[in-house]
């Protein structure tokens, strides 16, 4: 079985095998390959990803076994890669891990002991592939290609690992994108990708708006005392204002959780362009075909 660790590591004809797979599944398509046992390590908080990979993997018919890290002998100072060494060794093929160091997957295999298979549940600001597979098979759904689209992705981008996941993806299908957030949390790495831009600036073109969460867990104490959520929301936010400048086949998205009023108005998170709970449905078919096509027999069926 192999790594899944970046969506960007995928060639462009697994990418669309995958979000097509998803769909498939989506629409009953039963699963394939083999059924495996999969520990779920989550040592950030997560509602979406944990519960949809959960629900992933039950539908696939995996054998599920939850890790609570708090709870676990990491407490008592055993580092990442021997917690991963110990799971294997007592059976785990697969572990789904959340951590909140960037790249926390380095590193890990010294090549005297097995690792299970890893699966990037998010990783600190670096990616978030399950989350990007997920936000491009919702959008594949609502327009049937990427080639030529719109996307303008706004909000805290330094810190968003769905950015950071989501911009090469786009530029990579074809898709143009625009920036949009605060000057402090600029990064250079997004220059290759696309333009930053004033949020409101040809809102009227824009085919996919996607906001990203203000990261507050990941910002300077003096970030965080000198933020307004109402100045933010004024400047980076979706407002009913926004909202009905928007062409009419245009689609909101925001990988949740939403801080509601601050990067979208609340009565806006349900409106009819928002497809945030699709997201988190579509989330768990994207998790099925991510966790299928670990399995090499089933990834070079693909190929
Ligand atoms: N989108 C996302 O990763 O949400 P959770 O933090 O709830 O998993």
């Amino acid at each position: 079985m192999a790594h899944f660790l970046n969506i960007n590591a995928q060639s462009t004809k697994q990418i669309i095998a995958l979000v097509e797979r998803s769909l498939a599944l989506k629409q009953g398509a039963q699963p394939v390959g083999q059924t495996y046992t999969v520990a779920n390590l989550f040592f950030e908080n997560s509602t979406r990803t944990a519960t949809s990979f959960q629900m992933a993997e039950h539908r696939l018919g995996w054998q599920v076994i939850d890790i609570n890290p708090q709870n676990s002998s990491m407490s008592k100072g055993e580092s990442l890669a021997d917690t991963l060494k110990t799971i294997k060794a007592i059976g785990v093929d697969v572990a789904v891990v959340r951590h909140a160091q960037t790249a926390w997957y380095e590193h890990l295999d010294d090549g005297r002991h097995p690792l299970p298979t890893l699966v990037n549940a998010g990783d600190g600001s670096g990616q978030h592939p399950s989350q990007s597979l997920l936000d491009l098979v919702t959008i594949y759904e609502h327009f049937g290609h990427f080639q030529g689209l719109k996307i303008r992705i706004v909000g805290d981008l330094a810190h968003s690992r769905v950015a950071h996941s989501n911009a090469e993806i786009f530029q990579r299908l074809g898709a143009s994108i625009t920036l949009s957030g605060p000057e402090i949390w600029h990064d250079s790495t997004f220059e290759k990708f696309g333009d930053y831009v004033d949020l409101d600036d040809q809102l009227d073109q824009v085919d996919v708006l996607m906001f990203l969460r203000v990261q507050h867990e990941r910002i300077t104490n003096q970030e965080n005392q000198s933020f307004s959520a109402l100045q933010y929301h004024q400047a980076y936010g979706l407002t009913q204002e926004r909202y009905q400048r928007l062409r009419d086949n245009a689609i909101i998205m925001h990988p949740g959780p939403v801080n509601r009023d601050v990067e979208i108005a609340s009565d806006l998170v349900e409106a009819p362009k928002s497809k945030i709970f699709e997201q988190m449905t579509n989330g768990v078919y994207a998790r099925m075909a991510m966790l299928e096509s670990i399995q090499s027999e089933v990834a070079d069926a693909i190929n």
